[in-house]
């Protein structure tokens, strides 16, 4: 990345900044070089924010970041200042800058149909408005104006280039920097509209006359040019910004790319490219009462035990279990009741209604909500000392209320090898494992299908933990373990479900 060095040899340091995934492109930040190093900033002391640049071409942000940098390093504001790994791209850019600090003509035609050519910056399911509007028709450097409208607030940025489609490049690179910093004002007058250019009309490079050029830096990274242009005015010094809190904890946006872009594709929006309305009641029967199954079973497994209703111990008042309830409390070594643990299942994935659709099939309602009641979960309870209960792997089945044998050789301290907290695993009598049926709710709910799931399985584990403490037990929950080890155990393939939670399960210690 030479670029980055270019910067570091003009005395400051770059960022990356995250810009939200409605947002298509990559953002930088200059800053001062003693916050080079993205990590946690222990003091809480916030970071200085010198520029900030950003463009759907990363190379494009870092270019337009370097030339921040060298503004502020050698002051002339009343240059254009271009920088840039050659000579050749540091001149243009130097003119783009010098063209681009001139007072913008106040005429303008409507550009249309631009997004052939440019692709837009914006996701496309963002409920925004973008316009792009073409200024000047006098044959000097073309002028691009755009405007991103969201309900009563704008961003308007100019850009300036040797061709339009330049011109609208920039002009957009300034509408996303504008955006990723939050920058909406109050809606400003409409230029002066004569009419409308469909496309991008090819351009010509266009010498201004009297531009002046010198090089000012030809070094480490590339070089730095400056130039100047008669009725340019100076580029106003930048206001003592600081950065978002969140830059000092964030990482590489990049590395979080995909979580990003999955929470912008599975949003419900009021325009377009929301949920497709699925109406229940005209499901054909069949699907409906497959949709009244939402379980496994595990019907030719040789054991198959029924939940006990009767026998558990009583349950100490909400307000009680929940205060004294702790994640780390020790546990004792004294087996489960097998009346316990149905009753924590009785009271988190127990049947306890019906829903009847209007041919007559009944939809079983559970203990916790769920998403449309598709229930896209299931548990698992891996049984070590339950007295009652063979020890192994064991379905939990809410329709006929037993616990199937999946397997009995569940070596216990093989699992709690693969979590990151080997000894308390090893402390506990049973392990509850939540599985994310993801399939379940994909048909109707597609990308968003995802984020039912796992919020439906933290429903479940609240549950599961509110049933535990108020029967005095002790219920932790557990999400560091090996993903791949325990689809395996329980048989799931780990993408269309998968073990997403785990809550170790064991006795108080008195
Ligand atoms: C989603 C989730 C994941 C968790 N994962 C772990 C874990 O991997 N290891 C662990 O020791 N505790 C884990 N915990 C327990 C928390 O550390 C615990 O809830 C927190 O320290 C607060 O303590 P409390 O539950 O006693 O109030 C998890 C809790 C939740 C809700």
């Amino acid at each position: 990345m030479t670029l980055r060095t270019l910067i570091e040899a003009l005395g400051f340091a770059v960022r990356p900044y995250p810009l939200p995934a409605r947002l298509r492109g990559t953002a930088y930040a200059l800053v001062p070089t003693e916050h080079r190093t993205p990590r946690l900033e222990p003091s809480g002391a916030a970071i200085p924010l010198l520029a900030l640049t950003a463009s759907q071409e990363p190379q494009a942000a870092l270019r337009l970041l370097a030339a921040r940098a060298a503004q502020l390093r050698l002051g002339d504001p009343e240059f254009g200042i271009g920088a840039a790994v050659t000579r050749e791209v540091a001149v243009r850019e130097a003119l783009r800058d010098a063209l681009e600090r001139r007072t913008p003509p106040t005429v303008a035609r409507r550009l249309t149909a631009w997004s052939d050519t440019v692709r837009s910056p914006l996701h496309p399911a963002w409920d925004v408005q973008l316009d792009c509007h073409l200024y000047g028709d006098d044959g000097s450097a073309p002028w691009v104006g755009a405007v991103l409208r969201r309900d009563d607030r704008e961003i308007r940025a100019f850009g300036c280039g040797t061709t339009v489609r330049g011109a609208l490049g920039r002009a957009l690179d300034e509408v996303l920097t504008l955006a990723a910093e939050d920058r909406w004002s109050a809606p400003d007058k409409d230029p002066e509209f004569v009419g409308e250019v469909v496309g991008v009309p090819e351009g010509e490079w266009v010498e201004p006359v009297g531009a002046e050029l010198r090089t000012v830096h030809d070094g480490p990274g590339g070089t730095v040019v400056q130039c100047r242009l008669p009725g340019i005015a100076p580029r106003p010094e930048p206001a003592g910004r600081l950065a978002p809190v969140d830059l000092s904890l964030a990482g590489d946006p990049e590395l979080t790319r995909i979580s990003r872009t999955f929470h912008e594709n599975s949003k419900i929006r009021a325009a377009f490219r929301t949920l497709p309305p699925v109406d229940v009641d005209r499901l054909a029967p069949d699907t409906r009462r497959e949709l009244a199954r939402p379980y496994r079973d595990y019907g030719r497994t040789r054991t198959e035990q029924p939940w006990p209703v009767q026998g558990a111990r009583p349950l100490l008042p909400l307000d009680t279990a929940l205060r004294r309830r702790r994640s780390a409390a020790p546990m004792s070594r004294r087996p489960l009741q097998l009346a316990d643990m149905a009753r924590v299942l009785e009271l988190s994935v127990g049947i306890t209604g019906t829903a009847r659709t209007p041919d007559g099939v009944e939809l079983p309602l559970r203990a916790t909500p769920s998403a449309g009641g598709l229930c896209s979960y299931d548990l698992f309870v891996l049984a070590r000392h339950v007295e009652g209960l063979t020890p192994g792997v064991h379905y939990v089945h809410p329709g006929r209320r037993v616990l199937q044998l999946v397997a009995d050789d569940c070596p216990f301290e093989d699992v709690a090898a693969h979590t990151g907290y080997a000894g308390r695993v090893g402390e506990a009598a049973a392990v509850v494992v939540f599985v994310a049926a993801f399939r379940r709710g994909r048909w109707k709910y597609g990308e968003r299908g995802y984020r039912m799931a796992l919020i439906e399985c933290g429903h479940v584990a609240q549950s599961v933990v509110t049933a535990a403490a108020a029967l005095g037990l002790v219920a932790h929950p557990l999400a560091g373990f090996v993903d791949d080890y325990f689809d395996r155990l329980v048989g799931v393939n780990g993408t269309d479900d998968a073990v997403v939670h785990l809550t170790l399960l064991g006795e108080a210690q008195a």
